[in-house]
C-alpha cells in the first residue's frame, strides 16, 4: 500500500540572514560560505515560534488538501528543535488547527524526520482502517541552537516549515529508514545537564564536555563523509526493493545541507545534478523541514507534477538516514 500526497503547505519567517550579514560578527567571507556550502541567504525566526511555523504549514497544507481537519486521524511533528520538552509540537499543531479527532505525537529523527515521519503515516493509514488523512509537519528553529561563536556550523542552518496531508493509495510507494548510532556523538545538541564521566561510564562517550546546553556542535567532517555514502545508500536500499532504477526517477529531493554533498551524491548514483531539487541556496540547512520546503516549493512553482515519481532521500544527526520512493 503507497500513500497518496493530498496537499503540502509550508511556511519561512520574514527575516533573511544573508552571508554577508554573518561577517558582521563572525569571521567569515560569502566566498567561502558560498563555495564550501552553495548557502546564500537562510531565514531566521524572529518572534516565532517552532510549533507556531508548523501551524501555518499545517493550515496551508489541509487548505491545499481540501479536506476537513476533523478528518484527520493523526498529527506527527517532526522537529529536533521543539519550544518544548512537553507538551509535544504536535499536539499544540492537532489543537490549532482543529484536527479534534487525530491522535498526536513527536518524533526527532533529526534532519531525516520527515522521510521517518512520512514511512510511519503510511504504517498508520495501512494498519487503522478508520484512519483518512494524517497530516505530517516538519518544523525547525535552529537559530535558537546554533552557537552563533562557531563560524563552522553557525552559517548552515536556517528556520522553516512544511508540512502534508496524506491518504493511502495503491500508488507506487517504496522505503529505507536506517541509523548509524556510533557516529551519535558527532552532531549533538545537550538538552539537559549529565556530568559527562557519567555518561562515559555508561557507554555514551560525550564528544563535546563543555557543551552548553542546547547548542549545536557537529564535527562537519565526519557528518560529510557519512552523508555521501547515505544519501546513495538511502535510494538504493528503498529502490530495490520494488525495481527501481535512478532513470525511473523524476525528480531527487535531497535534504539540503550542502550543495558538494548532493553533487557528490549524484555523482555516486549516476544521476544528473538537473534531476535534484536544490533550494539551500535560499533557506539553509532547515534539518527536517528541508526536503518538505524542496517537495513543496517545487510543486508550487511546476516543477514536480501529478503522476511523477519522486525520492526523498535523507541524512541526519543520530546519525539517521532514509530514502522514500513514490509517485506524486
Ligand atoms: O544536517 C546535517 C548537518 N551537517 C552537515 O551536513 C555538515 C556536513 N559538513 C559540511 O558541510 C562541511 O564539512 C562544512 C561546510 C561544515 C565545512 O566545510 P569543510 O570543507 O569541511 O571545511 P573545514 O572544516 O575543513 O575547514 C576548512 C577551513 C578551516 O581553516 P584552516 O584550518 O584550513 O585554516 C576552517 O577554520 O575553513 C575554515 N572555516 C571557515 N572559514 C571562513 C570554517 N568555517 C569557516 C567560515 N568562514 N564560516
Amino acid at each position: 500500500m503507497g500513500i497518496s500526497i493530498l496537499g503540502m503547505g509550508r511556511y519561512v519567517p520574514e527575516q533573511v540572514l544573508t552571508n554577508d550579514d554573518f561577517t558582521r560578527f563572525v569571521d567569515t567571507n560569502d566566498e567561502w560560505i558560498s563555495t564550501r556550502t552553495g548557502i546564500k541567504e537562510r531565514r531566521m525566526a524572529g518572534w516565532e515560534p517552532t510549533w507556531y511555523m508548523g501551524r501555518e504549514a499545517a493550515m496551508s497544507a489541509i487548505k491545499s488538501a481540501g479536506i476537513d481537519p476533523a478528518d484527520i486521524g493523526l498529527v506527527i511533528s517532526c522537529t529536533a528543535t521543539s519550544d518544548f520538552h512537553t507538551p509535544s509540537m504536535s499536539s499544540i499543531i492537532q489543537h490549532q488547527t482543529g484536527a479534534v479527532n487525530a491522535a498526536a505525537f513527536d518524533m526527532n529523527a533529526a534532519c531525516s524526520g520527515f522521510v521517518y515521519a512520512l514511512d510511519t503515516a503510511r504504517r498508520f493509514l495501512e494498519t487503522d482502517d478508520n484512519m483518512k488523512y494524517v497530516l505530517v509537519v516538519a518544523n525547525e528553529a535552529l537559530s535558537r541552537f546554533i552557537d552563533f561563536s562557531d563560524r563552522a556550523s553557525c552559517i548552515l542552518f536556517g528556520d522553516g516549515a512544511a508540512a502534508a496531508v496524506v491518504e493511502k493509495s495503491d500508488k507506487l510507494f517504496s522505503s529505507h529508514l536506517g541509523s548509524d548510532g556510533s557516529g551519535a556523538e558527532l552532531l549533538c545538541a545537550r538538552a539537559l545537564n549529565v556530568a559527562p564521566e557519567v555518561a562515559l561510564k555508561n557507554g555514551f562517550k560525550d564528544p563535546f564536555p563543555e557543551m552548553e546546553l542546547h547548542k549545536l556542535r557537529q564535527n562537519g567532517k565526519e557528518v560529510y563523509k557519512f552523508a555521501v555514502q547515505a544519501l546513495p545508500r538511502a535510494f538504493e536500499l528503498a529502490a530495490e526493493k520494488v525495481n527501481i532504477t535512478k532513470d525511473d526517477i523524476d525528480w531527487f529531493v535531497p535534504h539540503q545541507a550542502n550543495i558538494r554533498i548532493i553533487e557528490t551524491a549524484a555523482k555516486k548514483l549516476g544521476a544528473p545534478m538537473e534531476k535534484f531539487i536544490v533550494t539551500l541556496d535560499h533557506y539553509g540547512n532547515t534539518s527536517s523541514a528541508s526536503i518538505p520546503l524542496a517537495l513543496c516549493e517545487s510543486i508550487e512553482n511546476g516543477l514536480i507534477k501529478r503522476g511523477q515519481k519522486l525520492a526523498l532521500i535523507g541524512f541526519g544527526a543520530g546519525l539517521t538516514y532514509g530514502g522514500i520512493i513514490l509517485e506524486y
